[in-house]
């Protein structure tokens, strides 16, 4: 048996517009059924399904063999793991965004502080960053920063904000990822997985 760590949320319904397009209906129907349970095996794939920084530490580990995690979480920390290869789904970006007439920069929040402090210091400026879990588009409305780093998919929350983009930091997507011992013990189930998802 191998073990799948899926991300929840955005990716995992972007996961699943793949699988529906390409007509991967063996795992549709068992990946889509309506309950809260964390985990269903489907022959002799279990998928676990977990939040996305939560799924690189459950392969570190072992205890999941392969993941599927944004290459946002990758980007955003250091995890010790196979990052095998890049996905068909999960397109969006890193931007820096804020009120259309902002002027200063001086202060940013950031979920993916990390990603933010690396952005600005490439760029030689020095401003100060605020870490928060979540609704970043809030920061610049209630005047806690200047501005954001944040995820940029559709571009809707920004827009029902009243903000806009900067600049572009960096593109994001789907990445398979895989623990680094038991991607060679199990090769052939991991292989059979891979080929019956259309990734290899
Ligand atoms: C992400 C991101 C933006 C939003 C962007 O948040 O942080 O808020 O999606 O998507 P859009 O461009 O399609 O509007 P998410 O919904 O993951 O929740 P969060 O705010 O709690 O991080």
């Amino acid at each position: 048996m191998i073990t799948v760590a899926l991300t929840k949320g955005r990716l995992f319904e972007d996961f699943i517009k793949y699988m529906e397009e390409n007509s991967l209906n063996d795992y549709l129907q068992a990946l889509t059924a309506e309950n809260r349970s964390l985990y269903t095996l489907i022959d002799n794939v279990k998928f676990i399904f977990a939040k996305g920084p939560d799924v690189p530490t459950y392969v570190e580990s072992g205890v999941a063999d392969l993941g599927i995690v944004g290459s946002d979480i990758l980007a955003e920390d250091p995890f010790n793991i196979l990052n095998v290869s890049q996905l068909p789904f999960g397109e969006c970006h890193f931007s820096v965004a804020g009120l259309p007439d902002q002027e200063e920069v001086e202060t940013i929040a950031a979920k993916y502080t990390n990603i933010a402090f690396e952005h600005f210091k490439h760029q030689k400026k020095d401003v100060s960053i605020i870490h928060l879990n979540g609704s970043v588009e809030l920061a610049p409305l209630l005047g806690l920063s200047d501005a954001i780093v944040d995820i940029v998919q559709t571009g809707g929350t920004l827009r029902d904000n009243g903000l806009v983009e900067y600049e572009k930091i960096m593109d994001i997507h789907a990445r398979l990822i895989a623990n680094k011992r038991t991607f060679y013990t199990k090769e052939d189930e991991i292989y059979k997985f891979l080929r019956e998802i259309g990734v290899i």
